[in-house]
């Protein structure tokens, strides 16, 4: 090769990357921001109702709020990402050792509502904050058993959310998400923030520079699993929403033991123990290529798992994260998961949809909920650049997932 065709040959890749580059975002505008200039101005905007709740738990927001993450810290590379929670770590099902009954807990409510037949309940007169270890044992189980459990007019520090959820399991903390500060906590640099994420939609979209788009659908809009990348996925979730819109921002789960249970026996056969492959939310870059694009963490599970407390099978797919079943060619693959998606989306017997409502000031509702047998939908049916719809989210990472071919289904257990 001459000089000047290899001279050529670098200039036109020069000229290329340099393209490329340019169509490349930042992984989040947090990188250019000046981040304690914005978290102070975002705490200007904080809602009256978290406001007061925060101040009641001595939340200190003298640096603004919500934190954002010190970019430098994020993990850029895929290579980096992985190695996050990349050990197996121990896990207690707390629900096992739970009374069958629930007698502690129940017992102590004023009312329990089942909102559908076999998913969602609505627990009245009890405090979260006040649950002995008993109870919290005993809402493990109810969790399991109906999905989705539900407590209004909840006086719940960000604290106290943090200490139940770490009671259940092994706190998500998540590089990227921003989060309530804590007093006296230590971050190590890739594991960094509180664990008690932010779940505010107006501040996202600004953070985001995006505005809500009728026609357009977002990630939270359609219906997903939290955190199945994981090596060990989110057992429960709690979202204590603070702050609600007057009218709209419902949520919607739809339920893994029934979408399992609407299969053919023929088709359930098929699907126990196969396998897939489960991507991330948050892209990153292939340190050997980075002009490739966005790549995701992926991890391979089981299709049909076995949930350890309730014995029973779920069906674990969701539209937003699973990309492809292990062992079937693309188009079989893509097929069969389309398929089984609908089940979850379509089905409106398999779901309850919960109305949030406003709460007293300083008081919140709380959704608890178990991603190994459900999926979820935020409904973004409110004016999400100026209504305020706040809340703060914990999740609790659970087993390696599995299954047991000697379990069973919901139905069958319940001898439906
Ligand atoms: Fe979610």
């Amino acid at each position: 090769m001459s000089p000047s065709a290899t001279e050529n040959n670098s200039g036109d890749k020069f000229y290329q990357n340099l393209e490329e580059l340019a169509t490349l975002k930042p992984v989040s505008k947090s990188i250019l921001l000046d981040r304690e200039e914005y978290q102070l101005k975002w705490l200007k905007y904080l809602p009256a109702p978290a406001r007061t709740r925060f101040e009641k738990a001595g939340i200190e927001l003298s640096k603004g709020y919500p934190v954002i993450p010190d970019p430098k810290s994020i993990p850029r590379f895929i290579n980096e990402a992985y190695e996050i929670r990349n050990e197996v770590f121990p896990y207690i099902e707390r629900a096992i050792k739970a009374d069958p009954h629930k007698r502690a807990l129940l017992s102590a409510a004023k009312e329990v509502q089942h909102l559908t037949k076999h998913l969602g309940t609505e627990i009245i007169g009890l405090q979260l904050a006040d649950l002995d270890d008993n109870q919290r044992d005993e809402l493990a189980l109810l969790v399991a058993e109906r999905v989705v459990v539900f407590f209004r007019g909840q006086d719940l520090s960000p604290q106290k959310q943090l200490e139940l959820g770490k009671y259940w399991g092994q706190i998500e903390r998540h590089p990227q998400a921003r989060y309530v500060p804590l007093p006296d906590q230590s971050y190590d640099d890739k594991l960094q923030g509180s664990g008690i994420t932010v779940i505010w939609r107006k501040f996202l979209n600004d953070l985001n520079d995006r505005k809500q788009d009728f026609r357009k659908e977002i990630k939270n809009t359609v219906f997903h699993t939290d955190l199945v990348h994981e090596k060990q996925p989110a057992g429960i979730t709690h979202l204590h929403n603070d702050t609600i819109p007057e009218n709209g921002g419902d949520t919607i789960w739809s339920s893994g033991y029934a979408a399992y249970d609407k299969l053919s026996l023929a088709f359930q056969t098929f699907l126990d123990g196969k396998t897939a492959i489960y991507r991330s939310a948050h892209p990153y870059l292939d340190r050997d290529d980075p002009l490739k694009g966005p790549v995701y963490i992926e991890r391979e599970h089981p299709i049909i798992r076995t949930h350890p407390a309730t014995g029973w099978k779920s069906l674990f797919v969701n539209r937003a994260m699973t990309t492809k079943i292990v062992g079937l060619e693309p188009t079989e693959s893509r097929i069969v998961l389309e398929y089984l998606f609908g089940i979850f989306e379509k089905n409106l017997d398999i779901q309850v949809r919960f109305r949030w409502q406003p709460s007293k000031e300083g008081f919140g509702t709380s959704a608890i909920w178990d991603n190994r047998i459900s999926q979820h939908y935020a409904v973004g049916d409110y004016d999400q650049d100026n209504d305020d719809r706040h809340g703060t989210r914990v999740s609790s990472l659970a087993e390696v997932p599995y299954f047991d071919p000697s379990s069973i289904s919901q139905r069958e257990s319940l001898g439906i």
